[in-house]
């Protein structure tokens, strides 16, 4: 059973925020609760203490013995939860923006968080609010989605806060999926490597790192901690303080990256695109255009196999999951890469035709483990293959 903050703030969906509270009582987690001033306006705190049996925080200064309100809290909250959450406090929390009780204290708060945003249609459709809510989802934060409704101002839209039980649900799914990785440590690799000739040309891939920083993601929100080793990437890496980001653009320093991760991890996600080979030489001034018009030769030299040589020297119950990006004989393909690199898993797909799966947002892939059959799942969004993808593997870590 968790410690539960549940955060309310004005939206007229506050009333159902209460019956949120006493859900969440009778699933026997321990709640208390933080309201901006607009909240108080619309639910009394009083019901809420009486509820709670704990002081509703609404004000950083008005107790005297009790300066710093908001640290207690947000030390105490395992889990932080914001229903309803309006377009004002999501633009606070996006933005690191603590001018409040309740802004503070959740900026304060190094647990988890969802949010369950409620508002007219066009303050949930304005551009601003959903650059906030990208942002929110990149930094690790659950976006209870709204549905389409009847809205406070009496016509149907999209922006309502879905029913108090359907939030507690969400929430109780949130944390049985947050203990799945509780105490493990997880490496992931997303994005392509760059192999320098000189100083402004290397040889790179298609790669953009979707699919490895949705791994990460979905890991972190398992309860793992993670470590994000990027080449390049096309996308915002993920700011989740169970992320640890490390940079590594080439080969070799992607290898070494992963070693030192690797050495205290229980499992590698090698999703990264890498080069199998690199230039022999890497010219140290800009290679200049020569008068002749004639071809040139580029001399390269195979890289290090990063999966093959970490699976090879890995402890027991250590997971290596490896990719196979195939434009033919997928499984083929894949079955030798299972058993030619040693990985526990493989996770194929296809990137034939133009750009393939790189830089899309959904993906279709088969898994294969050694000695299964293999398993072709639907074509689904990235973020989903991802979370699949770490129920799996924690089922293998258990
Ligand atoms: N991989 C790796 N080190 C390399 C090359 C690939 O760790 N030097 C990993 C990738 O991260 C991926 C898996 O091996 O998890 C398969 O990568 P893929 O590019 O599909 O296959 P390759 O081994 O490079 O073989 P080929 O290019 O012949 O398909």
């Amino acid at each position: 059973m968790a410690k539960i903050t549940v955060y309310l703030s004005g939206s007229i969906a506050a009333y159902k925020g209460v019956t949120v509270v006493r859900g969440l009582q009778k699933a026997g987690h321990e709640v208390r609760v933080v309201m901006t001033a607009a909240a108080t306006k619309l639910v009394g705190p009083a019901t809420l203490n009486a509820l709670t049996k704990y002081p509703v925080l609404t004000d950083l200064w008005n107790d005297q013995d009790q300066p710093i309100p908001h640290i207690e809290l947000a030390d105490w909250t395992e889990l932080a939860l914001v229903v309803p959450a309006s377009a004002d406090i999501l633009a606070k929390l996006a933005n690191g923006i603590a001018d409040d009780a309740a802004s503070t204290t959740l900026l304060a708060t190094a647990a988890p968080k969802m949010v369950a945003p409620a508002m007219n249609r066009h303050m949930w459709a304005a551009p601003a609010t959903q650059r906030n809510l990208a942002q929110l989802k990149r930094d690790g934060v659950a976006v209870i989605e709204p549905v389409t409704g009847r809205l406070a101002e009496g016509y149907q839209g999209h922006g309502r806060l879905p029913e108090p039980d359907q939030i507690v649900s969400r929430v109780q799914e949130f944390l049985r999926a947050h203990e799945l990785l509780a105490g493990k440590r997880v490496v992931v690799t997303a994005g392509g490597t760059r192999e320098p000739l000189d100083p402004v040309r290397y040889i790179g891939n298609r790669s953009s790192g979707k699919m490895g920083i949705a791994i990460a993601t979905a890991a972190a929100q398992a309860g793992a901690q993670v470590t994000l080793i990027t080449g390049q990437v096309s996308v915002p890496v993920p700011h989740d303080p169970n992320i640890k980001l490390v940079s590594a653009l080439t080969t070799e320093e992607m290898l070494v990256a992963v070693q030192t991760a690797f050495k205290g991890a229980d499992a590698l996600v090698m999703a990264a695109a890498v080069a199998d080979y690199r230039p022999v030489e890497v010219a140290s001034q800009k290679v200049k255009k020569t008068a002749d018009h004639g071809e040139r030769t580029l001399k390269l030299t195979e890289t290090v196999d990063i999966l093959k040589t970490v699976a090879a020297s890995k402890r027991p119950g250590q997971q290596v999951v490896g990719f196979a990006a195939e434009t033919e004989k997928l499984l083929d393909h894949a079955q030798d890469k299972l058993t030619n690199k040693g990985a526990d898993m493989i996770v194929a797909n296809s990137v034939a035709g133009h750009n393939g799966a790189f830089g899309q947002d959904d993906d279709q892939v088969t898994i294969l483990q050694p000695g299964e059959k293999p398993e072709r799942w639907p074509r689904m969004a990235k973020t989903a293959v991802a979370q699949r993808l770490i129920t799996q593997l924690a089922a293998k870590m258990k």
